[in-house]
């Protein structure tokens, strides 16, 4: 519908006041939106900092339960775990992978034990456990598939076993998605809910990450072989559509910002649950410019997360979870 001509419409009548602003506001951000992505380590009483993500710290399992009571308390539902694996255990076949007592698994429990209304996220794939960092075996330089998908699903059945509430199979190998919710319907775990990172593009936002788990020095070559090219739309489509088809029950577009157009494509083809991961580049950068005073850190956090609801998404995954929390309780 066209707005009447000049002067019968005046847009600017509506942006008056705060209280006519708010009436007429299209979408909203909440902290029930929100997953918060936490990097957790062995050892106790651990806050680590990760120069590359400032303000983000990787957290011992005592310290991740008053974060995670923090992140409740404030509204926000779920929290995503990310493993830095002690690289002693870091091998070729992985098998730290699917160790029912490995540091993912152990919070888990301890998360779930004092907590059981917060929703736990895991990772599915094995670059932290990976002596060269790729989310797949990596056998005469290739990264194979159907042996990796075997994996996965011994990973995320002991996951679903320590009881995680959804997993996030972030791999991009083929398969996946049909044979960890075969695995997971055949061992009764009918209720546990697959977010699938379905159109994960093979990224150069995700280098903060990858210093977090430890998997940036380790890398051999890229990721290109397995995660989506950065200028395909039908293909990202593609994955979506074969990843609902195969029982995900959520999806995920990421990156996040410079791929909103992919959130809102997906959106409007599928209708599920879309989620966008804000990744670690696009924080270390909003927060680079905020500590150099270019940027208002509350302002673009607050913009560029409600920006992901009007591209379409149910909700984002966002290292700001904790402190966008705090700002909207306010
Ligand atoms: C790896 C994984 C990555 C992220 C989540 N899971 C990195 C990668 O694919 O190399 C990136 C998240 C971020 O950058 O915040 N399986």
């Amino acid at each position: 519908m066209t707005p009447a001509p000049f002067p019968a419409a005046r847009m600017r009548r509506l942006r008056r006041t705060r209280a006519l602003r708010e009436l007429v506001q299209e979408n909203g951000l909440s902290a029930a939106d929100l997953i918060w992505p936490v990097f957790i380590r062995d050892g106790e009483h651990i806050e680590e900092p990760i120069p590359s993500l400032p303000g983000v710290n990787r957290l011992s399992l005592d310290r991740l339960l008053p974060a995670a009571e923090q992140a409740l308390t404030l509204g926000v539902p779920a929290i995503c775990l990310f493993p830095y694996t002690d690289p002693a255990l870091r091998t070729e076949t992985c098998e730290e992978a699917w160790n029912p007592e490995n540091l993912t698994n152990r919070a888990i429990r301890a998360l779930k034990a004092e907590f059981p209304e917060l929703m736990v996220m895991t990772d599915i794939a094995l670059d932290p456990y990976n002596a060269n960092g790729h989310d797949g075996f990596v056998v005469n330089g290739e990264i194979v598939n159907d042996e990796t998908v075997e994996a996965l699903v011994k990973m995320g059945l002991a996951q679903a076993e320590a009881g995680a509430d959804i997993l996030g199979p972030s791999d991009m190998m083929d398969g996946r998605i049909g044979t960890l919710r075969l695995a997971l319907e055949a061992e009764s775990y009918r209720d546990v809910a697959i977010l699938s990172y379905a159109a994960k593009f093979a990224s150069g936002f995700y280098g903060p990450f990858r210093d977090a788990v430890g998997a940036s020095g380790r890398l051999v070559g890229d990721k290109a072989t397995y995660q989506i090219n950065p200028a395909n739309r039908d293909e990202a489509l593609a994955c979506v559509a074969r990843d609902l088809a195969e029982g995900a029950d959520m999806v995920m577009v990421k990156p996040g910002m410079p791929y909103l157009d992919i959130c809102r494509a997906v959106k409007e083809a599928f209708h599920r649950p879309t989620f966008a991961y804000q990744v670690s580049g696009e924080y270390a950068m909003l927060m680079a410019a905020a500590m150099n005073g270019w940027l208002d850190e509350e302002k673009v956090m607050l913009e560029s997360l409600l920006a992901f609801k009007r591209a379409g998404c149910d909700g984002v995954l966002s290292y700001f979870a904790v402190k966008a929390a705090m700002t909207l309780h306010n």
